[in-house]
């Protein structure tokens, strides 16, 4: 079957590390394992820190890529794919499709019945195909971490990413008063489209906020400390811009605040998640569909930061 996969790693230019091509037939680790036919999956950051190789070994290659997707199981059903597999030899004890087992950029994927989910009436394909990781990272950073129920602000930074533009869309749909980060204007102007305060990198907010959504890292971790209220969330799930930020901790202990990490989310935040999006009319924000035999411009596309949204792989194109 044809597939994109890791061939090798290449920290500088992680596109020389991805090879489209046939790869085997998807197998089954235990039993209850079943082969979803893919129909359409979404890039995320991940891919591309897979290709830098972070997160995975030499002996593990070629490893196929993809966390997320939307298939039809054996009995013919349109499911979600919960990417999220249990992983004995993990210290995680579990780990995300790609990592330990093949991922979703495949004409078929294998994984536990258990992380089979129907797809909702009134989500397209397309739709739910954003949502198994960032936006399930989203959803969690927002609810579960950060309390969004206790929170009448929140600040998103590098809102033009996979998890950000979710964080901005589904903050606004809780009927929060959103602030959203971005270097460039375009996408500032965009994130003003979806309703929230577009500001620069670094910009004072007009008030302090009760939760940030933190996936940028060192370049913004000082602005989120600034920004944050008297008590707030301060929610990570990611650093694309360096993973070691300096951290005033006067600030953090004066204020009170909680700095939480997080990652992925559980089924039922998954099951919530698309109930929510179906009942809400929330739909991603998608920076545009590539069909599969086009793969590679849907990695360069990401790997170039020029995003907003999420970037989906057509799998019948
Ligand atoms: N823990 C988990 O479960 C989990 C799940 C999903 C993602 N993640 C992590 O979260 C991060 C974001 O993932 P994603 O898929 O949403 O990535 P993405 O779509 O590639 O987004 C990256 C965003 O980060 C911002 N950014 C990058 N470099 C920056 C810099 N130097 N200064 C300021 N902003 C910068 C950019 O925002 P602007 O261009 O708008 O400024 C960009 O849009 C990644 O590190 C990923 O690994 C973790």
């Amino acid at each position: 079957m044809r597939a994109a996969y890791a061939s090798a790693f290449d920290a500088d230019n992680p596109l020389a590390a991805l090879t489209v091509g046939e790869r085997p037939e998807p197998t089954h680790p235990q039993d209850d394992w079943v082969t979803v036919q893919v129909r359409a999956s979404s890039l995320n950051h991940h891919d591309l820190w897979s290709l830098r190789g972070v997160g995975l070994s030499g002996d593990q290659l070629p490893m196929i890529l993809g966390c997320d997707a939307v298939g039809q199981d054996p009995e013919g059903n349109q499911v979600v794919i919960y990417p999220v597999v249990p992983t004995p030899g993990d210290p995680r004890g579990m780990s995300i499709l790609s990592e330990h087992f093949p991922g979703t950029f495949a004409e078929r994927v294998a994984v536990p019945r258990m992380n089979l989910l129907p797809l909702p009436a009134g989500l397209s394909v397309t739709d739910a195909a954003c949502l198994p990781t960032a936006w399930l990272t989203a959803w969690r950073m927002l609810t579960t971490k950060g309390r969004a129920d206790e929170a009448e602000s929140v600040l998103v930074q590098g809102a033009g990413g996979g998890v950000a533009t979710a964080a901005v869309a589904l903050g606004l749909a809780l009927g929060k008063r959103v602030y959203a980060t971005s270097r460039d204007a375009a996408k500032r102007d965009r994130i003003t489209e979806l309703g929230a305060t577009a500001l620069e990198p670094g910009a004072r907010l007009p008030e302090r906020v009760d939760l940030v959504i933190e996936t940028v890292g060192a370049a913004t971790f000082d602005h989120s400390l600034k920004s944050a209220a008297p008590g707030a969330r301060i929610v990570v799930s990611g650093a694309t811009a360096g993973h070691e930020p300096k951290v005033n901790l006067r600030r953090v202990f004066a204020m009170q605040l909680e700095i939480l990490g997080t990652s992925m989310g559980t089924p039922g935040e998954l099951t919530e998640l698309l109930a929510f999006c179906a009942e809400h009319e929330v739909r991603p924000v998608v920076d545009g569909v590539v069909p599969f035999s086009r793969v590679e411009e849907a990695f360069a596309r990401l790997h170039s930061g020029d995003v907003f949204g999420k970037v989906v792989i057509d799998h019948t194109a």
